[in-house]
């Protein structure tokens, strides 16, 4: 699920969106079922917009509180765009830990009007589909597959500084793996390939009988600014995009094989 980014672009008739991130799911559900709507979150954003614009830390720190406590979407989506570099994250605790990002006149009217047109856009296309949210974590998700399905995955990248609700290390990617090859449906993976200073070694490790394209992309919300740079994305398929699938045979390297086996 995450930001729902790509799956607005997909816009599938029919989806179930997944995320082990509580507070996510909770606010896409909450949309879902009217209980929120781009009406509430721009009345909401103006109130405590106006109130950042006034006490400025002090407010972010008070709804961070609030938050960590209450669990309040619309809290949770004025920490996310008020929030160093918009990054989520959460400690040992789960609570929300990420400090004040310091933009002067965070909510203008301006940036409230973009919120509540991208709050809007998901209504409408939320409307003309069949989708479910759900909290839960990938093996679940996959389970729930047949042949006529299509999964894409969008994992924390690995080996890569992850600011989400759950960590990643390798026997997580091997355990997507091993799920994905189990429902044999077709599928669709995003991670990194390379940047200048290093390759992403899982690739050859874990997903060698995939088909791959890449392509580069900039990054801005890094944390510290080297990390701000080119990097060579990858996409994942069992398929070619011709549409052959390799799906029923795929042929494992000894590595995958062990990926399988863990
Ligand atoms: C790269 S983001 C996804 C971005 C998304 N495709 C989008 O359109 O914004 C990775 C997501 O994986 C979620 N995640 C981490 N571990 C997970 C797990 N075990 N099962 C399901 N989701 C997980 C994180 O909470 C995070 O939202």
């Amino acid at each position: 699920m995450g930001s729902a980014v790509v799956g607005l672009n997909v816009a599938p008739k029919r989806a179930i969106f997944a995320d082990l991130n509580p507070h996510i799911i909770n606010f896409y559900n909450m949309l879902k079922s009217k209980e929120l709507n781009s009406f509430i979150v721009a009345e909401y954003l103006r109130e405590q917009g106006a109130l950042l614009a006034e006490k400025d830390d002090e407010h972010y720190y008070y709804i961070r509180e609030r938050f960590n406590q209450n669990h309040d979407p619309l809290d949770f989506l004025f920490l996310n765009r008020s929030c160093f570099n918009g990054m989520i994250r959460f400690n040992k605790s789960n609570d929300f830990n990420v400090p004040y990002g310091h933009k002067p006149r965070r909510f203008a009217q301006a940036y409230i009007t973009k919120i509540v047109n991208q709050v809007r856009h998901f209504e409408d296309v939320l409307r003309g589909n069949d989708w479910t949210f759900i909290c839960q974590s990938f093996e679940d998700t996959i389970e729930l597959a047949d042949g006529n399905s299509f999964v894409y995955c969008d994992p924390p990248y690995i080996g890569r500084h992850v600011d989400y609700f759950d960590s990643w290390d390798e026997v997580q990617e091997a355990r997507l793996y091993r799920c994905l090859y189990k429902v044999k449906t077709r599928f669709m993976l995003s991670t990194w390939d390379h940047n200048q200073y290093r390759g992403n070694q899982y690739i050859s490790l874990i997903w060698n009988s995939c088909h791959k394209i890449t392509k580069e992309h900039f990054y801005f919300v890094g944390a510290k600014e080297e990390n701000r740079n080119a990097m060579m994305e990858a996409l994942l398929t069992n398929y070619t995009t011709t549409g052959n699938t390799n799906k029923t045979s795929p042929r494992h390297t000894a590595c995958e094989q062990r990926a399988l086996a863990l």
